[in-house]
């Protein structure tokens, strides 16, 4: 049977890429396939989430207050531990766990990457059979490297991402990656358990036609994003419209199809959470830089995300991400 050479599996596109940078280590490729192997496993336990007794509360709650589900810990406990044992990360931080971890070994103190990471996000979907998604950030660090990684390598600006990515756990599972050099989409092909180069070089359509915002919170949200929301409703043709509203209630799952499609993202902040929900380093700064790269942008409503320097490692954060056109719209609204 003949092989298709035009499909390059995950492993093969980055040794493609390595060997056109003779001089790179291949520690940043090392790091992908970690969370790539991860991703697999994770992938076959959400598959049969709804065959063995893995759903429901694990009977605790993360840092934040909130319900953990017990693919939650699965997820965290199969990141880090590909990340632990392999030879590119010194440390990494988790939505799920209130520190960061220093792996604090001779090899993993030699080595120059930090991992952030939602294992997985959108879990209160997994009972009802709805995509979900992990996503990642990875950062050089700034501390001395031969020593335990430190604070201040987690506490950096997203604009300091050496790359970022997610995986969907969707109708099929697709890991996407971005590099300064661009994004890059893999669909997991079951036949072989590889993730293959299905979506090459994606960018974002400068402007799309969907919106995602939760509905249900448009009276605590202010005036300039009811404002825009009511103009999106009412986008006639010539405008570019009509818009059509998409919100699956996960963020992986709701920023893919923007991201593909064109469209804007939106988490505002509302009266009960001022500062929104969504956290700056695990969910909004990961996005950012793949949107980013990809052609769009991504905003707290005052500030560019990726330049905001973060506090503290569970900090929230209101965001509107997308298209660049529909993000320029959005910002005359909150200027005004
Ligand atoms: P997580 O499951 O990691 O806690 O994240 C869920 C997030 C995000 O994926 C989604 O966009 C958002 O919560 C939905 O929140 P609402 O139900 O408040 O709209
Ligand atoms: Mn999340
Ligand atoms: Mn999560």
């Amino acid at each position: 049977m003949a092989i298709n050479r035009s499909v390059l599996t995950l492993d093969e596109f980055t040794l493609a890429q390595l060997r056109q940078f003779p001089t790179a280590t291949g520690e940043l490729s090392r790091l992908l396939r970690d969370m790539a192997l991860a991703a697999k496993r994770v992938n076959v336990e959400v598959n049969k989430a709804g065959l063995v007794d893995i759903l429901g509360d694990a009977g605790s709650v993360n840092v934040q207050g909130e319900d953990v589900k017990k693919l939650d810990i699965f997820a965290n406990n199969q990141f880090m531990g590909v990340l632990k044992h392999g030879i590119s990360c010194a440390g990494i931080g988790s939505e799920e766990m209130d520190d960061f971890v220093v792996f604090d070994d001779e090899v993993s103190n030699q080595s120059k990457y930090v991992v952030l990471f939602d294992p997985l996000d959108g879990s209160g979907n997994i009972d009802v059979n709805v995509s979900i998604g992990t996503i990642f950030s990875v950062y050089r660090r700034v501390s001395e490297l031969g020593k335990p990684c430190t604070q201040e390598d987690f506490l950096q600006p997203g604009n300091k991402q050496v790359a970022a990515g997610y995986v969907v756990y969707g109708s099929s599972t697709m890991l996407v990656y971005a590099t300064r050099r661009g994004v890059n989409g893999f669909t997991l092909d079951p036949s072989i358990g590889e993730f293959t180069l299905s979506h090459p070089d994606i960018k974002c359509p400068e402007a799309g036609k969907f919106y995602s915002v939760n509905h249900g919170n448009f009276f605590q949200y202010d005036e300039s994003v009811r404002k825009y929301i009511d103009a999106c409703q009412r986008k006639t043709k010539d405008a570019g419209g009509p818009y059509t509203q998409r919100y699956i209630g996960s963020m992986v799952a709701d920023v893919h199809r923007n991201l593909i499609k064109g469209g804007i993202f939106m988490y505002p902040g509302t009266i009960e959470k001022p500062g929104g929900k969504l956290r700056l380093l695990y969910e909004a700064n990961p996005f950012a830089f793949i949107v980013g790269v990809a052609g769009g942008l991504a905003t707290n409503g005052k500030q560019r995300i990726l330049d905001v320097q973060p506090a503290s490692l569970h900090q929230r954060t209101p965001l509107f991400i997308g298209s660049k056109k529909m993000m320029e719209e959005l910002e005359t609204y909150m200027k005004a």
